[in-house]
């Protein structure tokens, strides 16, 4: 019997496998319930804050969408206009806010923060990403997987290609590899993450029946995937100076439709946590172009656009599982 009641989520390890089954399938319920218009309101009175160190949208808007279904409360707290971090520190806070609010949502920089906000505040903090960790992205994610194979979790295989050592790749290939899923990481080797992390997910999948992978050819990688997964190549708070070598390291992975190709299946769907450069209508990509003469990063126009993308259902899937967490920990 799974019980979540209170429960803060930092990482996919706050999770076991059959907690995140359970997560995944009240977020389809409740995805029903709100597509057939008959949603019960399980955190009436509830009152969440919303802290936001760096920017988001799927993350605010999911959080702020899925409380307000649910008939909770939320208060956002940006990156600037409250004292958080100039005046005063993490743990005054959490104590702070915890007398205040049901729980609270921490997209920042450090994992050490959230842990310090979980650690006082005496109710779920929940981690909206971190430099290191985004597990309420590789939720998400599980549920869109779901939505588009007819495979368990545990049958699929996953391709992260790009860089294999940001927090959606960390949070990802953990998620998979608690879940049973064949997870591989395609990259640059400069770009793998750490050995101690790649022995930790070699000892879950020894328990949970799946395969971790670290692979820099993409013709190695490829062959069987049911979905490939990027992310932009430099992350928030990483120094923009490190364009140029990113660039240089991650071109060879850009994922085009020759790469879609390599998996060998027809049906292979193209996932990204988003946002994405695979244009030059943002200020970024357009300032990308100028400079090092690149018209997308790490996906091609053509793979975003086409018919394997399943970009947008995952966005939409972020405010369903959100909504499953808040419920699950919060509800009545
Ligand atoms: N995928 C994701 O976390 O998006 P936002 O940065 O818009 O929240
Ligand atoms: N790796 C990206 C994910 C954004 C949702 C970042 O941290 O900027």
């Amino acid at each position: 019997m799974v019980n979540l009641k209170n429960r803060s989520l930092l990482s996919l390890d706050d999770l076991t496998a059959p907690e995140i089954r359970y997560l995944l399938r009240l977020a389809a319920e409740l995805q029903g319930a709100k597509m057939a218009g008959v949603e019960q309101r399980r955190l009436e009175g509830k009152n969440i804050a919303l802290i936001f160190e760096k920017d988001s949208t799927r993350t605010r808007t999911g959080f702020e969408v899925a409380a307000y279904d649910q008939g909770a409360h939320v208060t956002y707290l940006g990156p600037s206009g409250s004292q958080i971090g100039q005046k005063e520190s993490m743990k005054d806070t959490a104590r702070v806010l915890g007398r205040m609010y049901d729980a609270i949502e921490y997209r920042g920089f450090s994992q050490g923060s959230a842990e310090i906000l979980r650690d006082h505040a005496g109710v779920p903090v929940y981690n909206g990403l971190t430099d290191e960790a985004h597990p309420t992205q590789t939720l998400a994610d599980f549920m869109t997987m779901r939505e588009f194979t007819h495979k368990h979790l545990s049958g699929m295989k996953v391709v992260f290609v790009g860089d294999t050592r940001n927090n959606v790749a960390r949070s990802l290939a953990l998620g998979a590899a608690k879940i049973g899923q064949h997870i591989v990481l395609c990259g640059p080797q400069e770009l793998w993450p750490d050995a101690g992390y790649q022995e930790r997910l070699q000892a879950l999948t020894l328990e949970s029946g799946g395969r971790f992978e670290v692979q820099a050819a993409p013709g190695l990688a490829l062959p069987g995937a049911d979905f490939i997964y990027t992310d932009v190549w430099l992350s928030m708070g990483e120094a923009k100076e490190k364009w140029a070598e990113r660039i240089r390291l991650l071109s060879p992975y850009r994922v085009t439709r020759r790469m879609m190709a390599l998996s060998g299946n027809a049906h292979t769907k193209f996932m990204h946590c988003l946002p994405a450069f695979h244009d030059t209508e943002t200020a970024v990509g357009l300032e990308i172009a100028r400079e090092f003469g690149v018209e997308c990063m790490e996906v091609t126009d053509e793979v975003f656009e086409g018919a394997s993308s399943i970009v947008f259902d995952q966005a939409e899937n972020r405010m369903h599982t959100i909504k499953a967490i808040l419920v699950a920990t919060l509800g009545a």
